[in-house]
């Protein structure tokens, strides 16, 4: 049934446009809780990264305070008798601190790196897994653009966020350590080295709210033109064979001129903004030397708390500027991982009963008992159907497009549930079973056949993946496939290109039609499969389904196919209803909805 439910939550965003307008905030308790039960099942990489963040805190904190030692322990007080012995000591000391700070740097680096790809992987799998569970409703609702930017994209930014995510606590966990130090070796010289601080933090927060609409507009141009890019490739045929790619062109001139503009402006933002901070960090470094070198003078400072207190200085400017520069980042992967966990969080509205049971080998009677059906709540598609399909019997549908068709055939393999009534296969009510068991014994010829970018056979066996090479072979000659098949480059092992777009459509219909026989399957479903074909081609197959519909259940639906007429029973569908039940001749004799039907749609003379 149509729900709402199915839908991606469109509060925030109408279009996948919008959807990039939405720029979340910098931390979202949410997202970071989802991500960390992500994190926890890598706990054990997490931890390792964590040890090696703290060593390298540690590490890096300690090299100032052993050069102070170095200076005030032994060149400062003797200069001219330099103690050697000593000062290779503090020398050693210092090399094994950096050994230290390398290696534990690399095994942070190396644990991140490994927990954010299993991150990535994990994401990426829950949602392929997810949308395959999505029923049909759900991908009619979701364009597939907006569907792919957040499998791709979304997990993407959360990846980079994951990335720079520890380093950034790392930065943050090492100014308190470092401003801790620093008020703790002197506290007087820590108030003056702090003192620029605020008036850095009024310049970042000035830039972010000047900076905050360019970034939004480098995206959102970025995006159009990803879109406008990605319709231009699909929509190529079209294009070339309507001789259309200067307006084309021209458009996507106008998107990608918009994205260079605002990219130049953003660069120019960016540019703006490490100056002044940098101006006021070294400012405050001057404001130290001049204060501290005073005490120096006075002898109320030693000259290696001086050197130390500088060092830590440049050290302590690095984490604000790093995280300045994550900021847009932060806030894009918070935005991301908001559509991500949005998206996981669907339930699918087509699930199997808590109590469903396997569907027994099926004998093939079909039975529609009062079936009403509405897509969208309050129009109904389809209206008290009752219609009952013996076990082998092939039965024809026809009306003008939109009488529900496709909809009535597609209710058999539950890729929706009825509004009301109930269909049965073996007096067994399709949703009391599981949809596995349901689908694995039933084949169908959509309107459009899909064919994967595998070799030919692949496409036959589909997911009958023991089905034997000589069934491939038979069931691609029963439906009059073989000849064509045998003649690609390397027959049945050829690759098909861009699924499939190295054969004719009515080859495409064939292939498809050999794969839904291919498991000998109970219930057969054709849907317009011989739209697509030239009469020749149809008039073969027409021969060959003799064979391939003999003691199956077929429903079949076909505007020209004149095996309609040899069915044995035809339905006729008019806005949902069924007007006329019959055999041709009988229809034909009744001088009814159908010889009107028969008169305008196939008025083929009959083979
Ligand atoms: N996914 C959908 N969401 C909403 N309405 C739909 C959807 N699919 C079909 N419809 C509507 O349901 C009606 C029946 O459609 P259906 O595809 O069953 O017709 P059909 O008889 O197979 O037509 P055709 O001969 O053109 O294939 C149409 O009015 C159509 O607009
Ligand atoms: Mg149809």
């Amino acid at each position: 049934m149509a729900t709402n439910s199915s839908d991606l939550p469109k509060t925030r965003s109408v279009t996948s446009n919008l959807d990039e307008l939405f720029l979340g905030n910098v931390y979202d308790a949410t997202v970071v809780r989802r991500l960390l039960s992500y994190v926890y099942v890598y706990r054990s990489t997490f931890f390792v990264a964590l040890i090696g963040v703290i060593f390298y805190i540690a590490a890096v904190v300690a090299q100032p305070l052993i050069i102070a030692w170095g200076i005030d322990g032994f060149i400062a007080p003797d200069p001219g008798e330099t103690r050697w012995g000593n000062l290779r000591t503090v020398s050693l000391i210092f090399l094994f601190d950096v050994l230290v700070m390398g290696i534990s740097q690399y095994i942070q680096f190396r644990a991140l790196a490994r927990l954010s790809t299993r991150l990535l992987f994990d994401l990426r799998r829950d949602m392929f897994n997810h949308l395959q569970g999505q029923s049909a409703t759900f991908f009619e609702r979701n364009e597939v653009g907006r569907l792919m930017s957040r499998v791709q994209n979304d997990v993407l930014a959360l990846q980079e966020f994951t990335e720079i995510s520890v380093p950034t606590l790392a930065d943050i966990l090492m100014l308190a350590v470092i401003a801790v130090t620093l008020f703790v070796t002197d506290f007087n010289l820590a108030l003056v080295a702090v003192g620029p601080i605020p008036l850095m933090v009024i310049t970042m927060a000035i830039w972010q709210r000047k900076a905050k609409p360019t970034f939004l507009r480098i995206r959102t141009a970025i995006s159009s033109v990803n879109g406008n890019l990605q319709e231009g490739i699909t929509g190529v045929r079209v294009t070339q064979s309507m001789n259309r790619q200067n307006r084309n062109l021209r458009k996507f001139d106008t998107l990608n001129t918009e994205h260079r503009d605002a990219a130049i402006k953003g660069g120019f933002l960016s540019g703006m903004l490490m100056p002044p901070i940098e101006v006021i960090s070294m400012a405050s470094v001057a404001l130290v030397v001049v204060v501290g070198g005073q005490q120096v003078l006075n002898g109320t400072l030693e000259l290696g708390i001086l050197t130390a207190f500088i060092l830590y200085l440049l050290r302590f400017f690095e984490p604000i500027r790093a995280m300045t520069m994550q900021f847009t980042q932060f806030q894009k992967a918070m935005a991301s991982g908001a559509r991500i966990f949005e998206l996981l969080d669907i339930e699918p509205d087509l699930v199997d009963a808590p109590d469903a049971k396997q569907m027994p080998p099926i004998n093939g009677k079909i039975e529609f008992k009062n079936v009403s059906f509405e897509y969208v709540p309050g129009l109904p598609v389809l209206n008290d159907i009752s219609l009952t399909i013996e076990p082998g019997e092939s039965v024809a549908f026809v009306g003008l497009t939109g009488a529900g068709k496709t909809t009535l055939v597609s209710l058999v393999q539950r890729l929706y549930d009825v509004t009301s009534g109930q269909v049965l296969i073996d007096g067994v009510d399709v949703r009391s079973v599981t949809r596995a068991s349901l689908a694995g014994q039933m084949s169908s010829v959509l309107q459009e056949p899909f064919l994967y970018s595998e070799a030919v056979s692949a496409n036959i066996k589909f997911n009958h993946v023991n089905v034997s090479e000589k069934s491939v072979i038979n069931s691609a000659t029963a439906v009059g496939a073989h000849d064509f098949i045998s003649k690609l480059p390397t027959g049945y092992s050829s690759i098909l290109e861009q699924r499939g777009a190295n054969l004719s459509m009515g080859q495409r219909a064939l292939v498809s039609m050999a794969r839904a026989i291919v498991a000998d399957p109970r219930i057969l479903i054709l849907d317009e499969a011989t739209a697509n074909m030239d009469s020749e081609t149809e008039y073969q197959l027409q021969e060959a389904l003799k064979e391939v519909l003999h003691g199956r259940t077929s429903l079949l639906i076909a505007h020209r196919l004149s095996t309609i007429t040899s069915a044995d029973k035809i339905v006729v569908l008019e806005h949902g209803k069924i007007v006329e039940v019959g055999k041709h001749e009988q229809l034909i004799a009744n001088k009814s909805v159908y010889s009107k039907l028969y008169a305008m749609n196939f008025g083929e003379p009959i083979r």
